[in-house]
């Protein structure tokens, strides 16, 4: 068998091509990972609360091999992602018996990103400083977080301003998913829109593509890069994969196996969205899996614990999937 070459380097001159981390992933996937990747991202390491679990109290244990682990083997890191409404400790949020003021907050925020910047100095390239700030619903375009409760709607612009006070050299992105589905897509540019107008640092937009057969489609991804690549801002597809089942089947098992014309399906999205990061490659930079491997993957352990998803690019015994070869083989042939 002719061996192959890499994910990486079928894309050079496109874009970087890598995964989230983490200590157990590096063990696991870390020969995969080696070979195929040359960017990455921490997967929960480089949230708030594993970083500063108590106000005050930093922890950097797993960021930092995250890091070792990347710059032994000369891959980009992008970091991820403080202002959440996920990964914060609810102590955060109080002072003493009452809710955290304005002014409190801000002033966490303020030395939360301090000492992170000042931990990670050299070591990041990009950073989701805010992630997925849209609500999903009719109402509002913010999600209802602790965040927009105690501080209000300019606590993005706020927590970029502090970023690039402490990350001078530091590509500020802001992350989100269901790009695809036109009104989260026309929420995301109103907001990312809003804060260029005002002078807000803000330098590319995060496109999960957490992408499912059943909803997402390529005419859609393509207008959602077309749009964001028109406003000038770097593009990084940062938590792929490909989910055989709608985002809205959360049906625990036994649900409906993974037939060929579903993997065909898979096939078909995860080809098209390299083709259309490809034919964007002036504006894409980095197209990131959120995991590396089948064994290991958010969507069995939390979005429908116990069903198999096979939605990444590497199956469970490790092996490359046939469509991983097709994606290096397109890339070689574009
Ligand atoms: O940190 C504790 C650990 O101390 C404890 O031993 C363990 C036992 O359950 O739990 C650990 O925390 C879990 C953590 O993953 C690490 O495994 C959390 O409970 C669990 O909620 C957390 O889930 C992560 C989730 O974000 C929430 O932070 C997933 O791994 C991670 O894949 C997922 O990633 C998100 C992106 O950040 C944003 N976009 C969506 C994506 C998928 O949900």
């Amino acid at each position: 068998q002719v061996e192959m070459i890499s994910l990486s380097d079928a894309h050079k001159k496109f874009f970087e091509v890598g995964a989230c981390l983490s200590s157990e992933s590096i063990k696991r996937h870390g020969a995969i990972i080696k070979k195929h990747f040359n960017c990455a991202v921490a997967e929960n390491a480089m949230k708030w609360e594993p970083i500063e679990p108590q106000t005050g109290i930093f922890t950097f244990g797993e960021a930092d091999e995250i890091v070792k682990f990347t710059k032994d083997n000369q891959m980009t890191l992008r970091a991820h992602a403080p202002i959440w409404h996920m990964a914060v400790p609810d102590e955060l949020f109080v002072d003493g018996d009452k809710p955290a003021s304005r002014e409190i907050l801000i002033e966490r925020i303020d030395s939360h990103m301090k000492a992170f910047c000042e931990h990670f100095k050299g070591q990041i390239s990009s950073w989701d400083v805010v992630n997925e700030a849209i609500n999903d619903f009719p109402g509002e375009d913010l999600r209802q977080s602790k965040w927009l409760e105690l501080i209000g709607p300019d606590y993005l612009d706020i927590s970029y301003h502090i970023a690039r006070k402490y990350a001078p050299d530091i590509q500020l992105f802001y992350n989100d998913y269901n790009e695809f589905v036109p009104f989260k897509r026309e929420r995301m540019l109103r907001l990312v829109k809003g804060m260029l107008d005002r002078g807000v640092p803000l330098d590319g937009m995060g496109l999960q593509a957490h992408v499912n057969i059943v909803e997402c489609n390529l005419d859609e991804y393509e207008r959602t890069v077309e749009a964001f690549a028109s406003l000038g801002l770097r593009i990084h597809i940062t938590e792929m994969d490909v989910n055989p089942y709608s985002l809205r089947d959360r049906v625990f098992p036994p649900s409906s196996p993974i037939t060929e014309e579903m993997h065909h399906k898979q096939a078909e999205l995860y080809r098209g969205i390299f083709d259309i990061c490809r034919r964007y490659s002036d504006t894409v930079d980095a197209v990131l899996t959120w995991g590396v491997a089948d064994d290991m993957t958010w969507l069995d352990d939390l979005f429908c614990p116990g069903r198999e998803h096979q939605a990444l690019l590497f199956d469970k015994d490790h092996k490359i999937k046939k469509w991983t070869e097709q994606i290096i083989e397109d890339a070689i042939r574009y």
